[in-house]
């Protein structure tokens, strides 16, 4: 588990950093074309290598198609012989209209009827209600085809808030997924539960006294959850009157029941997870996210932690680390836990009991990762084993290619120790395992405190919306205000979230995120409806020619069709890009830029 150096030190993971964005914005086939038309000119008027020209065509600015900043080549003439001579051998052709001198730019313009024909050619291929249909979604692409990825992402810990990291980890990890499988790789979403430790002990012992079945098919999370607050109180008071911590040895003896395999105490605890899980898959459903598989803590056998133990044993990596050592440990993890600096799992951050037993670390100073812990004195488990284990067990059950941990950065630490424990047992797929991070959200509380519950999150969220919809009579036009109340919200939330780079922390806002005004999800759901507005207003009725080659691209000419033409080119490149950088947000910039586009469009022409 994550030591406090963790957080001091704040320990970046290979892939988490931002990675540097492909030049050219623009769907590559389409690039190709037409950059190959500039990147000729370019190699033969200026007499350079074609690999060389290439690396200076970007795409332009307002207005501007492509632009080449000429003194990147580094050549030994003049800037202004070097602009003339490929201009004035300039002749336009089928993709390129013309060339314009801009010292110390060039702008190639790319001939707009050939433009339209492409990209509304490939759009088309993609519709649903073309002769030429691909069987593709416009944007997406095979390159991954026959590569399977598991992302592994959201992750909530049962009887325990779902709090902001979780948010966040849904939210990346859904469009990961999303992206991923827009570039053609088989994509296995996969939730990690938190669903073991000596706290399934202590809610074990807290349904015993203030369970009720009802309330538990009711609603699992929330009951569970106010179960296990009330049995802490439970300890917690033992402890502070220096009684007999009989609540405590309780709970001990059934996690020591459920790691034996004690089957009557296994059923108690299953029932727990299989109803959280119902509830979960609900309210995911109401996010628009939905997972393949519900792996947790729990499912790692005990079989594959011992044979990460042996390979541990054999590799010679394991050392001893004495209590005093492991005290130290968690009175600094302590200390950074109440300051808020460091997330942690319970189960880990247990006092150690008193004693001369050794526990087993991984020493990792020397890549400046600590030493962690990874098995404790008394033998039972712990949460980093079951990570390196854990990997194990997915690579033998799904042969991944790629496999990606959305957690936030408080676990910075905790996941580049178990990557490099990995890497160091030699493991085949150790270089395939990538650590998506992201930053906090501040500020997610209500008036009566912390939001503890995802169902919460939303409510806080759809609650604008809904007081929007009753408020003017064009609004209570609409047939289920609830539902769209809720889908306005979510999308809010989302947007919210994937707006602002992953690295960075950002303030939760139910008002402004719900602004119609802005760049918020409620402004993108206003772009949507608007255009299906336009299409169901239409007279006569928007019927599409079984063809693209049917479409009069002369009715195309002005500058705002071509504005969006151009935007939408691009976009495939955007899917693309998403795929290097993981960042969500170069997908909602694009939507903002489209819906900017398409609505000034719609102020001009409609
Ligand atoms: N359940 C953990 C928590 O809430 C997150 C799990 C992250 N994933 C992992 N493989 N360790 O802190």
């Amino acid at each position: 588990m994550m030591a406090t150096q963790a957080c001091r030190v704040g320990v970046k993971s290979g892939v988490s950093g931002l990675r540097a964005q492909p030049r050219s914005n623009f769907d590559y086939k389409l690039r190709y074309r037409v950059q190959m038309n500039s990147l000729f000119h370019l190699s033969k008027s200026l007499e350079i290598p074609i690999d060389i020209a290439f690396t200076g065509v970007d795409l332009g600015k307002k207005g501007v198609d492509f632009t080449v900043a000429v003194p990147r080549f580094r050549l030994k003439a003049k800037l202004p012989e070097l602009i003339e001579k490929v201009t004035s051998t300039f002749s336009p052709n089928h993709h390129l209209e013309r060339v314009v001198g801009d010292s110390p730019f060039l702008h190639f313009y790319v001939r707009t009827s050939t433009l339209t024909r492409l990209v509304l050619d490939k759009a088309y291929a993609s519709s649903g209600n073309s002769a030429n249909n691909s069987g593709d979604t416009y944007g997406t692409n095979k390159q991954g085809i026959g590569k399977k990825v598991i992302v592994e992402f959201s992750s909530p810990n049962i009887a325990k808030p779902f709090h902001a990291g979780h948010l966040r980890s849904t939210i990346i990890g859904t469009v990961i997924s999303n992206i991923y499988e827009a570039n053609g790789w088989q994509v296995i979403r996969m939730n990690y539960l938190g669903d073991w430790g000596k706290q399934f002990g202590l809610l074990a012992v807290g349904f015993e006294r203030y369970g009720s079945e009802e309330a538990l098919t009711e609603n699992a999370i929330m009951h569970l959850y106010e179960v296990y607050v009330k049995v802490n109180r439970d300890a917690a008071t033992e402890k502070e009157n220096g009684k007999r911590e009989v609540t405590n040895e309780l709970a001990r003896e059934v996690f020591r029941k459920m790691e034996a395999g004690d089957e009557p105490t296994l059923a108690i605890w299953r029932r727990f997870r299989d109803l959280s899980i119902r509830k979960y898959t609900k309210v995911y459903a109401r996010l628009n996210v939905r997972f393949d598989i519900y792996a947790g803590e729990s499912l790692v056998s005990s079989a594959q932690i011992k044979a990460a133990m042996d390979i541990l044993q054999t590799k010679g990596l394991l050392s001893t680390k004495t209590s005093k050592e492991s005290d130290n440990n968690w009175k600094e993890k302590r200390a950074a836990m109440a300051a808020g600096v460091c997330d942690t799992q319970d189960e880990d951050s247990e006092e150690p009991s008193a004693g001369n037993d050794l526990a087993l670390a991984v020493d990792l100073n020397q890549w400046k990762l600590g030493k962690p812990v990874v098995r404790k004195p008394d033998g039972t488990t712990i949460y980093i084993m079951r990570d390196i284990a854990g990997a194990y067990q997915r690579y033998e059950e799904y042969k991944f290619d790629k496999m990606i941990y959305v957690v936030g950065d408080q676990q910075d630490l905790h996941v580049a120790q178990f990557f490099k424990i990995i890497s160091l047992m030699d493991a085949p797929f150790a270089n395939t395992l990538e650590h998506v991070n992201f930053g906090r959200v501040n500020g997610m509380s209500t008036r009566k405190g912390d939001v503890k519950f995802l169902d919460e999150i939303l409510d806080m969220a759809k609650e604008p919306c809904s007081h929007r919809c009753n408020k003017t009579e064009k609004l209570q036009q609409i047939k289920d205000p609830e539902s769209t109340a809720d889908q306005i919200g979510m999308t809010c939330v989302k947007i919210q979230d994937m707006q602002a780079k992953r690295v960075h922390a950002y303030n939760f806002d139910p008002q402004r995120m719900t602004s119609f005004e802005g760049d918020t999800g409620a402004y993108l759901q206003y772009a949507h409806a608007r255009l299906c507005s336009v299409e169901r207003k239409a007279t006569p009725a928007v019927v599409l020619p079984p063809s693209s080659s049917d479409i009069d691209i002369a009715l195309l000419a002005e500058p705002k069709a071509r504005e969006i033409i151009i935007l939408l080119g691009t976009y495939p490149d955007v899917v693309r890009a998403a795929l290097k950088t993981y960042e969500p947000s170069n997908i909602v910039s694009f939507c903002f830029k489209l819906s900017h586009v398409i609505s000034s469009a719609g102020n001009h022409l409609l």
